[in-house]
């Protein structure tokens, strides 16, 4: 039986120069596929807002939502490292609501670290859950819970006096206390000296090879959506289009009258048919 992977694990892989796989999954049905592979870590992103109820940002999830679908996807994988996405307004109003929020995800969900997105204003907020005793994956570079003060994002860290202060704010992380980091839509050249100076594992998203490991989200791997992938993103597969030929043949045959045949319809017992139609028969019901 294998074993559920570990900080320790994720460390080793990081000193080994092991790379580290990781999927943004939602759901229990694609976790237990990923369950089946070499991916080591499981995130469940508040990009479920997006790539699940269809909004335009990932700050209308909630704590509830966030906390079942974690759950749901760590009874799908007994053994993946689950990191769980803070969402937009779970950890801004005072360390309290940080730590129990976050907590909730360790108790309920089965979660292993939590991800927040950190500025610098909230250092302290790394430091209070991390001094709780639950680790902390601070979030840097493009932060999506921003968007409404962005408007658009814009790759981080391509100018030396940007990139300086990126790898200032991961040190302070770590010095805060952070377990990991995850550096989204950063300049590769940035990244790479952040991942070289942290002792903590650092997870791409979208910036690079030089890190510890990749982060994706599972309908871009799969190829499920076309529409407007980002840049850094790259279809493994081509599940989109063999989804809507599925459901068009299954939507074809059932119009047709060709689903359900014999073969998938249970059935009365033997003899059961014959004594029915007597039985109705008899009550004058037939
Ligand atoms: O929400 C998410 O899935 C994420 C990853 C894209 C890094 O934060």
């Amino acid at each position: 039986m294998n074993a559920r992977i570990t900080i320790e694990d994720l460390l080793a892989a990081k000193q080994q120069r092991r790379p580290i796989a990781a999927v943004s999954c939602y759901d229990y049905t694609t976790a237990r596929l990923i369950s089946q592979t070499p991916v080591d870590m499981i995130l469940v992103g508040d990009s479920a807002a997006q790539m699940v109820l269809g909004f335009d940002s990932t700050l209308p999830v909630t704590m509830d939502f966030m906390v079942a679908i974690t759950a749901a996807v760590r009874r799908a994988t007994p053994n993946a490292y689950l990191v769980a996405d803070m969402p937009f307004l779970s950890y801004h109003l005072s360390l309290g609501q940080a730590i129990r929020n976050a907590g909730r995800f360790l108790t309920e969900a089965g979660a292993q670290m939590v991800k927040i997105e950190a500025t610098a204003a909230y250092l302290d907020t790394v430091k209070a859950v991390s001094e709780a005793g639950i680790p902390v994956m601070a979030h840097l570079g493009i932060l999506p819970q921003r968007i409404a003060e962005m408007g658009r994002f814009h790759a981080k860290a391509t100018t030396a006096e940007t990139a300086v202060a990126l790898i200032d704010l991961a040190g302070q992380m770590i010095a805060a206390g952070a377990s990991a980091l995850l550096v989204e839509g950063t300049a590769a050249e940035v990244a790479h000296i952040i991942t070289a100076r942290c002792e903590v594992p650092v997870i791409s998203c979208g910036s690079g090879p030089g890190c510890d490991g990749q982060v994706l989200v599972a309908p871009d791997i799969l190829g499920l959506l076309s529409e407007h992938p980002p840049k850094f993103t790259k279809a493994f597969g081509d599940l989109g289009a063999r989804s809507i030929e599925a459901f068009q043949r299954y939507a074809e045959e059932v119009k047709a009258g060709q689903f359900p045949d014999a073969e998938h319809s249970y059935h009365m017992k033997s003899g059961e048919t014959q004594r029915l139609e007597d039985m109705l028969r008899q009550s004058g019901q037939f």
